[in-house]
């Protein structure tokens, strides 16, 4: 027993514990009920008395080693430990990943609407010159139809576009017939900022050119979208309007009943709520822009994508979209 005493002790000692996986299997081979120390203890109880004198006190002593090396190792393993994590004060880097931001996604999920009725897509400057924005299509120069469009100049001659129009009247330039095409993109306007009007917004317009186009054309043209959008149980009616560059003219709203308060408010109390401009372009801007009026009609509509983007999201508060809140923001990752 002798023998085995010393072995255990060599052992014990030579046992590398320099993690807390070691340190448990330290106390498995040693110190648990099973483990060798035990052990001895249960041999030593079938020792003739003579025996166990002196046996007992070399058992003692290894019984205290074996449990002092695993204590010193356990204090060193801990402190190291929490020596770590106080050498770790930052917090560790955590990235995240973007996503779209609302109005984006409303933007594709238009134009993909549109796409699959035939349309392409068309930009054009933010920055955009008077011919563009006005001139070409139909405001007249110092005509008071310039004021409905509260405008950032940035010149006489130079402004921030007011209405992605302008980047019709360029497509139309080109000249390549038939047009179908639609128009998203950012434009500016003179206003008060507000919940619900900012000095900024989001526009999809949309063009068609080609021989024999009709009013009936335009209008199965947005039922058609209203329906992919919105459902199609959605009710709308057109009234008519007035734009400078169509004619005739109309506005397009959608029923949106009047089932909760903020139904009223943003229905003013009618339960429709406008959600589109558009019309049959007039000639004259056909003309200004080389297209044979004796052969072509075309229609133009105009949507406002900010405020489609608060009825679907059921966001109160239209500049919550542009302050670069991470926590609004966050909410729309899964778009
Ligand atoms: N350009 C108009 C606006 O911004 C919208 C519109 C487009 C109206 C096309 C009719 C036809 O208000």
């Amino acid at each position: 027993m002798k023998d085995q005493i010393d072995k255990i002790i060599n052992e014990a000692e030579q046992f590398a514990i320099t993690t807390i996986d070691q340190l448990e299997s330290y106390k498995i081979r040693f110190l648990v009920k099973k483990g060798l120390v035990n052990q001895l203890f249960i041999d030593f109880k079938d020792l003739a008395s003579e025996e166990k004198k002196i046996l007992g006190k070399e058992l003692n002593v290894l019984k205290s080693r074996v449990e002092e090396l695993y204590n010193n190792a356990e204090v060193e393993l801990r402190s190291a430990q929490s020596v770590n994590k106080k050498i770790n004060p930052l917090p560790g880097y955590y990235s995240e990943l973007g996503s779209r931001h609302p109005i984006s996604a409303i933007i594709d999920e238009m134009t993909s609407i549109f796409e699959r009725l035939g349309f392409s897509i068309s930009t054009g400057p933010e920055i955009e010159d008077d011919w563009h924005n006005f001139s070409a299509l139909n405001f007249p120069y110092n005509h008071p139809a310039r004021d409905m469009q509260d405008t950032f100049f940035v010149d006489d001659e130079i402004a921030l576009r007011t209405h992605t129009s302008s980047v019709q009247v360029r497509l139309m330039e080109e000249g390549n017939l038939p047009i179908r095409s639609i128009m998203p993109g950012r434009v500016y306007r003179n206003e008060a900022i507000s919940a619900r009007s900012n000095c900024f917004f989001h526009q999809v317009e949309g063009l068609y050119i080609d021989k024999g186009v009709s009013f009936s054309d335009l209008k199965q043209t947005l039922y058609n979208f209203v329906q992919e959008f919105f459902g199609t149980n959605t009710r709308v009616r057109f009234r008519a309007s007035y734009f400078p560059f169509t004619e005739p003219s109309a506005e397009m709203d959608i029923y949106l009943g009047l089932d909760t308060e903020s139904d009223y408010r943003l229905t003013k109390g009618t339960g429709w709520l406008e959600i589109l401009g558009c019309g049959m372009v007039d000639p004259n801007v056909l003309e200004n822009c080389k297209i044979d009026t004796s052969l072509y009609s075309g229609f133009a509509f105009g949507l406002g994508v900010d405020r489609m983007a608060m009825l679907k999201f059921g966001v109160k508060d239209l500049r919550t979209f542009f302050n670069g809140d991470k926590r609004f923001l966050e909410q729309f990752s899964s778009l």
